[in-house]
């Protein structure tokens, strides 16, 4: 199973994580990857100045903004 995990931090939160959550469960949904994809949140791990702060399995995703986010998301889970 992949793994996406993102930064709720109240720093990554509130500089875009807050709604680059709201994007990545809705991707999840609209295209039934529930089974193929574990979700989950994580506190901060101190590299607030490089956030909001995306992991995808061991692959960290940095200065992620929400453009970036929808490319990130069909790279790595590209739409059948
Ligand atoms: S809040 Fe995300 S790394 Fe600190």
């Amino acid at each position: 199973m992949r793994q996406i995990k993102i930064c709720l931090g109240s720093s990554c939160y509130s500089r875009g994580n807050n709604v680059h959550l709201e994007v990545i469960k809705k991707y999840i949904a609209e295209n039934h990857l529930e089974a193929e994809i574990s979700f989950s949140g994580h506190l901060c791990e101190e590299l607030c100045s490089s956030g909001p702060i995306l992991r995808i399995d061991e692959k960290v995703y940095k200065e992620v903004n929400l453009s970036g986010l929808y490319k990130i998301l069909q790279e790595e889970f590209p739409i059948k």
